[in-house]
């Protein structure tokens, strides 16, 4: 006889897939603790470099420093500048999204660098190569000597960013490295316990960023707050679009419950940047409202702000391109991949469910 499962059965919604030292995430209490600290504590005192470190230690249980990591991630963006005339042609033709995917399934093992440190070096050199030639520009060199973030600006827009700029986006790389047993860190840990190697595993949780129920929906929440455009327009526009049963981006989420620590996180960083850059009030009345219209829609179901609301806002005020959002998301999200693989290859088991099937039986 066919068995026919729930909705929250075939999301797998809170099924532990995984024992893990790297992150929590409580959604009834809107809180979210990575390697032992809540997030907006670590977003206060900590680099990208010192947090990464901490993952990189946990899953490895080989004592990592801050120093260690910049100079590791340093190193690794230079070679894989070197690198780029044979990961680059694979792109061709392609998005920038998609020519991400593509050349970042040719990286490969460096001598004398950590897999961790060739990924998560790698990831910045080859977006702002990528964003670089959407725009008819030749790439920039990086500097190991800089911070990642730093850096990474430096490589998207040719030029040297002011310190708040760094400053802002390291708090959002810090925010975002990890987040529980989200899509696309589920994605690379069923490779990883296969004991495909950490190129392949990163590779598929890239794939899995990319859809906009995931790491994908920056791009269209600022095609939303273009669509709206002005004050008046908000409620007419967002009544229009629920009553059409869209889903409006950076909005609900799998596990939380309340709203998601990071929103609050990111929204602090943009206040710090951006006396000029962002129209934070036009943007949070749009999202006053949303938070309304979702509740007098669904009663029932807590809906509200995500991370990449402010993802939209935070990265559009640092001038990136919002082709190339995913990707920069990857960058800071790589920390938590690579640190996920090697755990679950060092703890975990081969990641193999079962399903219902529904279809006919032979006879
Ligand atoms: N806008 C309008 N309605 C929504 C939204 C939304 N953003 N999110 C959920 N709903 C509705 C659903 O349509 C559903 O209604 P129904 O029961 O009448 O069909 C109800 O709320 C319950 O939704 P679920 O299906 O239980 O939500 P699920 O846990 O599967 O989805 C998700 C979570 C994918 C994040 C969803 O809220 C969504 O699509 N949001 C918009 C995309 C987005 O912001 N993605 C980024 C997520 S954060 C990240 O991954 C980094």
């Amino acid at each position: 006889m066919n068995i026919h499962l729930t909705k929250s059965q075939i999301g797998l919604d809170g099924v532990p897939a995984a024992e893990t030292a790297l992150s929590h995430v409580d959604g009834e209490r809107g809180e979210l603790v990575i390697a032992g600290e809540h997030v907006a504590e670590l977003a206060r005192r900590s680099s990208f470099e010192g947090v990464t470190a901490r993952l990189w230690t946990a899953a490895t249980g080989r004592p990592l420093g801050e120093a260690d990591v910049r100079k590791g991630l340093g190193a690794a963006r230079e070679r894989s500048f070197a690198r780029l005339a044979d990961l680059l042609p694979a792109t061709r033709g392609l998005s920038v999204v998609d020519g991400f995917r593509a050349a970042i399934a040719g990286l490969r093992a460096e001598n004398g660098l950590d897999h961790e440190a060739t990924i998560v070096g790698a990831f910045p050199v080859i977006a702002g190569a990528l964003v670089r030639r959407a725009s008819g520009e030749a790439p920039v060199a990086p500097d190991p000597n800089t911070s990642h973030a730093a850096d990474t600006l430096s490589m998207l827009r040719g030029r040297k960013p002011e310190p708040r700029e760094v400053a802002a986006l390291d708090a959002y790389f810090v925010t975002v490295c990890d987040h529980g047993m989200n899509a696309s860190t589920f994605t690379t840990r069923v490779v990883a316990s296969t004991h495909a190697d950490l190129f392949a595993a990163v590779t598929a949780g890239y794939c899995a960023l990319t859809g906009p129920l995931h790491g994908g929906a920056p791009e269209p929440v600022l095609e939303m707050l273009d669509a709206i455009g002005t004050r008046e327009r908000i409620k007419p526009w967002v009544d229009d679009a629920l009553s059409r049963g869209e889903r409006l981006m950076g909005f609900g989420h799998r596990v939380y419950r309340v709203r998601d620590p990071r929103a609050d996180v990111l929204k602090a960083a943009i206040e710090r940047l951006a006396a000029d850059g962002a129209d934070l009030p036009f943007a949070g009345e749009v999202e006053a409202y949303i938070r309304r219209a979702l509740r007098q829609k669904n009663p029932d179901r807590p809906l509200e702000t995500n991370v990449e609301f402010f993802t939209a806002i935070l990265l559009d005020a640092l001038a990136i391109p919002r082709q190339a959002f995913t990707p920069i998301f990857a960058v800071a999200r790589a920390a938590g991949w690579t640190a996920h693989a090697r755990e679950q290859q060092r703890t975990g088991r081969l990641i193999r469910p079962s399903s219902c099937y529904v279809g006919p039986m032979p006879g």
